[in-house]
């Protein structure tokens, strides 16, 4: 690639979906880490939750949002969610010829190097199931040669609880105790393998007590991203990032719960009807 050219790329925007909200807490990372990128973010909010579907109808999902992503001609995609990255990363590999990052490696390798040999995962039923999270731990330990033991929960009422605001209170601590209580005393590292977990992070704190690590899986995704733009030369070079957000339903709803991830208002939100 000449000059001109790299030059023209490093400032196309980066696309990032997920089934909805969830995403904008990579978003937020992003913002953070890249402050001078563009962003185009895609919600698909009218067929949101994924986490409780099937692997051929998550890919499938995957591959529509990533074909209206690569209208933007976009120079790295992040799949900003966990049930997507767990079943569709692969596929999207083959099909598109830009980069395409998943939440799971980036958050794992993190977990392994903070853990010594016990890793709690909680994620969506579809990234549970998968294995994926499990198998990664598992093969990032015996590179290290660590038996790492992996403790796995699916917590299928976490997104609704997000979704609806209840981000603390007895109903969310119960919940909350219901599905974290096996985990209790048993495990070092606590992976929120999901992208909506974070906003539960108090409660969960408050669940699996002080001495758990929590990681999220947005933030190491984002240095992530910025890793692999650097090794491109691929960085913005622009002042000023900024996002724009599509969504395929309900735009004000989108706002509203946007504001809990992102702690702003977002101005702007663009409804979209997938081909
Ligand atoms: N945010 C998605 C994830 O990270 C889950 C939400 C959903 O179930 O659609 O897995």
């Amino acid at each position: 690639m000449d000059k001109i050219d790299t030059q023209e790329m490093s400032n196309r925007p980066i696309g990032v979906f997920d089934s909805g909200v969830g995403g904008l807490t990579v978003v937020r990372a992003l913002e953070r880490i890249l402050p001078r990128e563009e962003v185009i973010y895609f919600g698909d909010t009218a067929r949101v939750p994924y986490g409780i579907k099937s692997a051929p109808t998550i890919r499938r999902f995957s591959i529509e949002n990533a074909r209206f992503l690569a209208r933007f001609k976009i120079k790295l995609l992040i799949v900003a969610c966990n049930s997507s990255s767990a079943f569709a990363l692969s596929e999207l590999r083959k099909r598109f010829d830009f980069p395409v990052l998943g939440v799971i490696n980036p958050t794992v390798e993190k977990a392994v190097r903070l853990a010594r040999k016990k890793i709690g995962i909680i994620a969506t039923p579809a990234t549970i199931r998968s294995g994926v999270y499990q198998d990664s731990i598992q093969r990032a330990g015996r590179r290290e040669k660590r038996q790492i033991e992996v403790f796995a929960q699916e917590c299928p009422l976490f997104v609704p609880l997000v979704e609806e605001g209840w981000l603390e209170g007895k109903i969310s601590r119960q919940i909350a105790q219901r599905y974290l209580n096996k985990l209790k005393n048993r495990i070092e590292v606590l992976i929120l393998g999901c992208t909506h977990y974070p906003l539960l992070k108090k409660v969960i704190r408050k669940v699996i007590g002080e001495k758990v690590i929590l990681i999220d899986s947005a933030t190491e995704p984002a240095r992530a991203a910025r890793d692999i733009l650097r090794k491109e030369g691929l960085l913005s070079s622009s002042h000023k990032g900024k996002t724009i957000f599509y969504v395929s339903d309900f735009p004000e709803r989108f706002k509203e719960i946007g504001r809990r991830f992102l702690n702003k208002d977002i101005e702007e939100v663009r409804c979209i009807r997938l081909e």
